[in-house]
């Protein structure tokens, strides 16, 4: 009876008030329990980081001790917008810090760009893209006198609850694929000058009770622990942090979650072990938002920064701590050190480094000095990312490219601009209009107490079209393309006669049936702070099925923050054509019908695995099942991460199921095959584990190219267009998964032109991790298998290579 069914998973919490709750007192009772490992190291580098860090400790020397407890916390700053503010020190030139939101872009400030979100830059598979788009965002948030961006990158939550509320912050659900595109996003950033910071660290896959709550009887419930044991930790979630502190992530953001019944801000075996020890990282870890719980733990266990206050544990109580003697000096000496090694690392202490927080305005609404962060150079970057970041999954009947049509009908409630898109000074989400509900869960999920009359959150943005998610990954535009205007745009341009119906929403009364096609737009809205409440929603398949139903040639055009079953309609012969279109930013409309009319071949594959049905997704849909037989979970929620590494697609291979549209999916305009599938090892005989020094991102020689592969990859088709080719290992040890993603390169192709791919595979991904002797193993003297194709299940080609003893 405390099951809480998949519809119920939502920010607040359905946990009856049980009266068992006394019986454990205790979170050591549970399963997942971290060792103390003390103390925190102090940081060290050599090359850019080892320079970095030497100017970091001259200027930490001239601090005092208030000073360098200064640094160390947020205060607010009432005359700027920035998320965050760390205080200068004026006779040291030091001026601050500005932080500020995130991943799609500068958020809730004028005269920004709108970027595609994380999932789209992940469905892209473009490498070059995504270095792109980091590095056009790093510009405008240098422009307006960010320090440090929050993102990108975003590479936890990784995906493991399908439901998972800030999924599309991501770049999807394969480790792999989100290490590769997080290290380039951390080099785009951090070549403009501005801080990257890498979050969330570590096991925050979910909102569901990701804060403190208070229940009806103000009995407190704390964080849900992420209960994860050491080879998946290090196999999935860890995974992509290596690749984002080997490319010089200077910061990184723990999270709100418990890890292992400690909160993960406080966990000294993540934080001074794996992070600052295994990982090497040199940099500074910050708290999440309100997600510090304690002063001289948190200090002890590895946390240098808190934000946005101080006010809580630190500031005056960390100067008294060292004063008193439970914090040594040489830590709150180390944390400044490690905070002024990454403005160093960087380069902002040159003098051309706008100043903090000079184009965020602390409120908008009223007259402020304009700082124009936009650039010309950025379009055609911005523009390029919404096109590779749509994926065609169905083209049946010729139904797309559109070739001239006659008439074309559109429908749905996702079609057109939202009704207002204003700046708002409280919330920074300025698709308040389209977001305002979301807004109000985002608030409820906040909430200390939990909210049993907060009623289920929207799953879809019923006021226009969703071209960002909500909360601090929201991005800011200075226009929307909504695809109605575009289209319209279009339609002038070529005598094409439009019919349109958004008020008959679900049930349009006439679909013209002399239309060449009927385009349907739907929605799938998501949004930090709670967790989706469904994978579809009955009224947009309502609306499809009644549309289809009218007409043979329906075209289904889905803005998913997030992953969308698609199986109510997807076999009706008159869904001729389906994209999912992910969260494309302020071009969406204008690079979706370049898309339609086939201006452009769409390019992009799907970054996680679209089943047929929930039940597919299996148990690790919803993590909070049960509060325990004697309510014991009651106060500590529990969330064992048993399911290990088998998320996504290792997870449908596994249990041998069917997914409607698989990991790596989409479909061209043209036709490519494969061939010439070439293994070869680099090095004669690589020793078992690495040997070689720690650097930033763990030991040098994890990046050391231990095998190759080259594929022949031909356009045989009647139009140009690119295609990712990618390579799936299987790993010839025990309990791996059947194959996992380690090699993706997209190209372009002309009809009948070939090229040939390389891939290069480095020693971490052959390796698994070995826990007994805590490090990355390679397989000796037993074959490995080499899979190549277009998707996860499209494998053309293999190939065996055996790593010789
Ligand atoms: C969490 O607990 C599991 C099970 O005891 C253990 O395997 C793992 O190493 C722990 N992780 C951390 C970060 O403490
Ligand atoms: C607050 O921001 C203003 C404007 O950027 C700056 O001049 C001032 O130094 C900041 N105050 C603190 C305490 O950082
Ligand atoms: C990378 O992208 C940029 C901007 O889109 C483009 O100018 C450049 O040619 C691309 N480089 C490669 C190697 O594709
Ligand atoms: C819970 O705390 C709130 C605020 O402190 C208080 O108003 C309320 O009466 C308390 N409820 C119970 C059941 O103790
Ligand atoms: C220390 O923390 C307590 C509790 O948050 C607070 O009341 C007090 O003002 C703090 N002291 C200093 C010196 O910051
Ligand atoms: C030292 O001061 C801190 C902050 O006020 C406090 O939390 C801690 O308990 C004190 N330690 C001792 C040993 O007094
Ligand atoms: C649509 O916008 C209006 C006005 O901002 C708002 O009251 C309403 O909640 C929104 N509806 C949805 C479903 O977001
Ligand atoms: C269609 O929409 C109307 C309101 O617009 C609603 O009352 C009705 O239940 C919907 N029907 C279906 C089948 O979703
Ligand atoms: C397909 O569309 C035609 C009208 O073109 C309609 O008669 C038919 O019932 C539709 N089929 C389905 C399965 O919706
Ligand atoms: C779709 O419907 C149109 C108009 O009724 C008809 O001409 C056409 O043959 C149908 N196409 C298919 C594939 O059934
Ligand atoms: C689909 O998933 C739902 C939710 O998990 C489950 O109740 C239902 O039985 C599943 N349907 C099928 C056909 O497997
Ligand atoms: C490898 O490719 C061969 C030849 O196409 C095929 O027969 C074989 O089944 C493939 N091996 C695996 C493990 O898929």
């Amino acid at each position: 009876m405390y099951a809480l069914s998949l519809l119920a998973a939502t920010a607040c919490l359905l946990l009856p008030a049980t009266t068992a709750q006394e019986l454990i007192t205790e979170d050591s009772y549970f399963y997942g329990q971290s060792e103390p490992v003390y103390p925190t190291p102090q940081t060290s580098g050599s090359g850019a980081w080892g320079e970095a860090i030497a100017k970091a400790q001259a200027f930490v020397a001239q601090l005092s001790l208030e000073e360098k407890t200064s640094i160390t916390g947020g205060v607010s700053n009432s005359s700027r917008g920035c998320g965050g503010n760390i205080p200068g020190i004026p006779r040291l030139g030091f001026p601050g810090l500005c932080l500020s939101d995130a991943g799609a872009g500068v958020r809730g400030t004028d005269l920004v760009n709108a970027y595609t979100s994380g999932i789209s830059d992940g469905a892209s598979w473009n490498k070059n893209l995504t270095y792109q788009r980091a590095y056009q965002m790093g510009g405008e948030f240098r422009r307006k006198g960010v320090n440090i961006a929050l993102g990108p990158p975003m590479v936890g939550p990784l995906g493991r609850i399908a439901l998972g509320g800030r999924n599309w912050e991501g770049f999807g659900n394969d480790p792999y694929h989100a290490g590769v595109l997080a290290g380039l996003a951390v080099h785009g950033i951090q070549d403009q000058g501005v801080v990257a910071c890498t979050k969330h660290f570590i096991g925050n896959e979910q909102e569901t009770a990701r804060s403190i709550l208070l229940d009806s009887n103000n009995v407190t419930i704390l964080s849900s622990s992420s209960n994860i044991d050491d080879a998946t930790l290090h196999e999935a979630y860890l995974w992509p942090f290596y690749d984002a502190i080997h490319a010089g992530s200077a910061a990184v953001m723990c999270s709100y979650n418990r890890l292992n019944n400690s909160y993960a801000c406080e966990n000294s075996k993540s934080l001074n072990g794996i992070l600052k020890t295994e990982l090497g990282f040199p940099g500074l870890v910050m708290s999440d938002w309100g997600a510090q719980h304690s002063g001289v733990a948190s200090a002890l266990s590895g946390m240098d920064m808190v934000m946005p206050s101080a006010l809580a544990f630190w500031g005056g109580n960390l100067t008294l701590s060292v004063n008193n003697g439970s914090v040594p000096e040489s830590r709150l000496t180390d944390m400044a050190t490690r905070i002024m090694a990454a403005w160093y690392l960087v380069g902002q202490d040159s003098s051309e480094y706008p100043a903090p927080g000079i184009g965020m305005p602390a409120n908008v609404l009223v007259p402020h000095t304009l700082v124009e962060a936009r650039v010309p150079e950025a379009r055609p970057v911005l523009f390029q990312s919404s096109l590779e970041g749509h994926v065609l999954v169905k083209n049946t009947n010729n139904a797309l490219p559109l070739s001239k049509p006659k008439i074309l009908s559109i429908f749905g409630y996702d079609a057109k601009a939202p009704d207002s898109i204003t700046p708002n000074p409280t919330n920074r989400d300025w698709a308040f209009g389209l977001l305002s509900s979301s807004a109000r869960y985002f608030i409820c999920g906040f909430g200390n107490r939990i909210a049993q009359t907060c009623p289920a959150p929207p799953p879809i943005a019923a006021n226009g079209t969703l071209y960002t998610g909500g909360g601090s990954g929201a991005s800011t535009p200075p226009y929307i393309s909504a695809p109605f205007n575009a289209i319209q745009e279009r339609a002038a341009k070529e005598d094409t006669a439009l019919y349109w119906d958004f008020v008959n929403i679900n049930a349009t009364a006439y679909v013209p049936t002399e239309s060449d096609a009927a385009i349907v737009f739907i929605n799938a809205l998501a949004s930090e702070g709670y967790d989706r409440p469904s994978l579809r929603d009955d009224f947009s398949d309502a609306l499809v099925t009644n549309i289809a139903a009218q007409h043979n040639n329906t075209i289904v055009v889905i803005h998913n923050a997030g992953i969308r079953l698609v199986d109510q309609w997807i076999e009706n012969p008159n869904v001729t054509a389906v994209i999912f279109a992910h969260l494309p930013g302020q071009d969406s409309g204008a690079a979706l019908t370049q898309l339609l009319y086939g201006d452009v071949n769409p390019s992009g594959k799907l970054p996680y695995t679209v089943a047929k049905n929930e039940s597919d997704y299996g148990r690790i849909l919803n993590p909070i099942t049960d509060i325990g037989a004697n309510g014991e979970f009651y106060r500590f929620p529990q969330d064992d991460f048993t399911e290990g590494v088998y998320i996504d697609y290792r997870a449908f291979d596994a249990s041998n199921i069917e997914p409607r549209y698989e990991f790596g999916f989409g479909l061209s305009y043209t036709t490519f095959s494969l061939s010439n599938l070439k293994v070869a090892c680099v090095s004669g005989s690589p020793s078992e584990y690495p040997t070689g020094q720690v650097v930033a991102g763990g030991q040098a020689d994890l990046w050391d190219i231990v095998a190759t592969a080259t594929v022949s990859v031909t356009n045989t088709g009647s139009v140009a267009g690119q295609e990712v080719a990618q390579l799936y290992l299987s790993i010839p040890v025990e309990g791996q998964p059947i194959r996992q993603l380690r090699g993706f390169e997209k190209v372009m192709l002309q009809p009948n032109e070939s090229t040939t791919v390389e891939f290069e595979l480095n020693r971490k991904d052959m390796s698994v991790w070995d826990v007994a002797a805590q490090k990355w193993k390679l397989t000796l003297g037993t074959e490995y298998t080499f899979f190549v194709g277009n998707s996860s299940r499209a494998l053309a080609l293999n190939e065996t290579l055996t790593l010789l003893k």
